[in-house]
């Protein structure tokens, strides 16, 4: 049976039970509103731990003034019956008052990793993010905390979190889930028209074009940015925001592609502004 839990003292006293019984906590972050990408976090850590608790939180530090924190879509029945049926233990579900009773002493400042991709436009996000989960892993203390890889510019900000204040928890980054065609599964598909929805899958390949120029041989990422570019422009009539390629976690420019890198995109369409991203090892 699963349990609802609004208060951080509660919360605080059943993780330090589950701790003290020798229970692992996985723990997977969400503002609600669960799709198929939060079922397969939860189902990642319903598989590697004894216990699986989620939160559902629609945190305001991390909305600009201009964007949709009024509006972002709540369903607290719904996801209580998703996260139920996909075998949560425990649902966190703070108000914003129980959340920040007075106003913060203390914010989190995200230096390094933000001034790229979807960062550079969202100033200040990340601070908001990196606070919030810093509140939520001390309050719920897990062994394992689950992102999705479709966010990478969140895991490589969390994991710099995780490491500047030596936090005892695994990061469990979890692949992209995909449609049959190749678009990255998204609540915001919705609002795409039909013939958008149909060019979709194209994201997806312009960034597998990038992979195959560089295990061609090609190291110049500029090389590789001007060929996602051109083969965007060719297929897709939504508007190219950034195509990006970034040492990874470290978000960092690269003369020449080595190591662990990403290469990201994000696509605004009428109604909908979707991102994709590959991730891969260049030796
Ligand atoms: O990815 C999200 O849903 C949010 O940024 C998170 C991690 C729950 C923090 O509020």
């Amino acid at each position: 049976m699963i349990t609802v839990i609004e208060t951080v003292k509660e919360m605080q006293n059943i993780s330090s039970k589950l701790i003290k019984s020798g229970e692992t906590i996985g723990y997977v972050p969400t503002m609600g509103y669960l799709h198929e990408g939060h079922l397969t976090l939860i189902k990642k850590a319903r598989k590697e731990n004894s216990k699986v608790i989620i939160s559902i939180f629609v945190n305001p530090l991390q909305f600009g003034p201009n964007e949709d924190y009024e509006t972002y879509p709540r369903n607290f029945a719904r996801d209580k019956k998703l996260a139920s049926e996909a075998g949560v233990d425990y649902i966190f579900y703070p108000s914003v008052q129980e959340m920040y009773p007075t106003e913060m002493t203390t914010n989190l400042t995200v230096t390094k990793r933000t001034d790229v991709l979807c960062g550079k436009n969202r100033i200040g996000h990340f601070d908001g993010v990196a606070t919030v989960l810093l509140k939520l892993f001390s309050i719920i203390r897990p062994n394992r905390v689950y992102f999705g890889l479709k966010d990478a510019q969140q895991v490589a900000v969390v994991d710099g979190l995780i490491q500047d204040f030596n936090l005892p928890i695994e990061l469990c980054p979890v692949e992209t889930v995909r449609e049959e065609d190749g678009l990255a599964k998204s609540s915001r598909n919705v609002y795409l028209t039909m013939a958008e929805r149909e060019e979709a899958p194209h994201l997806y390949k312009s960034l597998q074009e990038g992979v195959r120029l560089i295990e061609s041989g090609k190291r110049n990422p500029e090389v590789v940015i001007a060929a996602i570019n051109k083969y965007l422009k060719s297929n897709i009539s939504g508007e190219v925001e950034y195509v990006e390629i970034h040492s990874f976690p470290s978000l960092l420019p690269l003369r020449q592609l080595e190591g662990k890198i990403i290469i990201a995109l994000a696509v605004k369409y009428s109604k909908a502004r979707l991102i994709d991203n590959i991730i891969l090892n260049v030796t």
